[in-house]
């Protein structure tokens, strides 16, 4: 990230993998939403930046000027032998209606409350490994020993997939949204899960399991077979959507207890605080940001937007506004009104939500049920990544 240009005015010329923003965003919110309508930049195309809970929410609602055509925050490079590019992308989330509709229809079924339950208790088994083969050692890396190990076990599961694909994936799925700004990196993660998948697909085309795959494979809509660039689109999309997100919100969660004694001792003594200190923990730190296609030319809140602009829907910074939360920038564990927008709104909400917050409830009891007390450790520094999602990829702490 050494050869990002520094940013001198955020409100003409942001940059969200500036250093600074990577590691604290909050004040750069904090200044913009008292400094300009909406920042604005021309680095990697020409993208907006709004940053109030008003502001966000409208443009998440209005998908007919902001279209979900390309949702990614870092703008990829069209390069030579793109020709295998999905033609529809990833739907539900780069669709808009009507193909969004029935894709989403079909996956909620796998997120479904009754669905996530029966995904608890294998969830919690894989809590008690990964903090058993770390205990006693005192010491650990919260984000690659425990956090990073949890989501994409889960999906691969969900998937049909092998669970010892899990590192794969992960690193592919790092390529295709964390290192977004290199053209090769990402084109080998995004290759990678692709051709996995669509291999899989003539595997259980023949071979029907009762994983989302096959299922998707053998469904029908207005009397025909899904196409299977659709199919392979939705499945790269659940691997995709649940791994790095839930990931950085269990980091998140962690790095904040480490860091903040009072809130890890008062979640240890009462621990009935569990759901309202899940959705407090996803407020502050929530981890995602989506990207929006301007489809005419339309003036919002003074600002000129011209038709291909990107705006970035910048959830994280809605949910710590000041105008719609008070004490935005505390964690308040026991916040009783909490209408935080980590899992965005409005049609595009995400399908996944009772899944991520499964996880990250779980994964939260199960480490402070052992480890009730734990700090950073000292001389080893906590590396963040920003972007598209934002936590915590080195976490070392003590165990103590
Ligand atoms: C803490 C973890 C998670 C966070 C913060 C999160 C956040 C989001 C957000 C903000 C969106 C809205 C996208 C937009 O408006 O363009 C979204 C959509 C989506 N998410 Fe999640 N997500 C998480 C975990 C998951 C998991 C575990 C899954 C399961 C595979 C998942 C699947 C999806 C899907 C399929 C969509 C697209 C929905 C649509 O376009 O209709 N997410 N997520």
């Amino acid at each position: 990230m050494s050869d990002i240009k520094p940013v001198e005015d955020w409100t003409t010329d942001f940059d969200v993998l500036d250093e600074r923003y990577v590691q604290q965003p909050f004040e750069i919110w904090n200044e913009l939403r008292t400094a300009c309508p909406v920042a604005v930049t021309d680095r990697r195309g020409r993208t907006w930046l709004p940053t109030t809970y008003a502001d966000i929410t409208a443009i998440a609602h209005d998908t007919s000027t902001f279209s979900s055509v390309d949702v990614s925050v870092i703008a990829a490079v069209p390069e030579e032998g793109d020709e295998d590019k999905l033609p529809y992308g990833m739907p539900p989330i780069s669709a808009d209606p009507p193909l969004h509709s029935w894709t989403r229809r079909l996956l909620l079924p796998w997120f479904s409350h009754n669905k996530v339950d029966s995904y608890e208790e294998m969830t919690r088994a894989l809590c008690r490994a990964l903090i058993d083969a770390v205990i006693d050692g005192g010491r650990a890396d919260a984000a690659c020993d425990y956090a990073q190990q949890i989501p994409v076990r889960v999906i691969a599961t969900i998937l049909g997939v092998p669970e010892e694909m899990s590192d794969t994936f992960t690193g592919w799925v790092r390529d295709s949204l964390e290192f977004a700004d290199d053209p090769e990196r990402r084109k080998r993660g995004n290759y990678g899960i692709g051709y996995y998948l669509w291999d899989q697909m003539q595997v259980r085309r023949d071979k029907p399991g009762d994983d989302l795959l096959s299922c998707l494979l053998h469904t029908e809509v207005d009397g025909a077979p899904i196409e299977p660039t659709i199919v392979l689109g939705m499945a790269m999309l659940t691997l995709i959507a649940g791994i790095d997100t839930t990931w950085s919100a269990i980091g998140s969660a962690l790095w904040h207890l480490a860091t903040h004694d009072d809130d890890r001792k008062r979640l240890v003594a009462e621990p009935e605080l569990m759901s309202t200190a899940v959705e407090e923990l996803l407020r502050a730190y929530a981890p995602v940001t989506m990207a929006r296609v301007v489809t005419e030319d339309v003036t919002f809140q003074g600002c000129p937007m011209r038709e291909g602009d990107k705006v970035l829907l910048n959830f994280p910074a809605a949910n710590r506004d000041p105008k719609a939360f008070d004490y935005a920038d505390e964690v308040v564990l026991d916040r009783a009104a909490n209408r935080h927008v980590a899992f965005g709104l409005g049609i595009h909400r995400c399908a996944g939500s009772n899944l991520a917050r499964m996880e990250l409830r779980v994964a939260i009891e199960e480490w402070l049920a052992r480890i009730p007390s734990f700090h950073l450790e000292e001389g080893r520094p906590v590396l963040w990544a920003g972007g598209q999602v934002r936590g915590p990829r080195q976490l070392p702490v003590v165990l103590r």
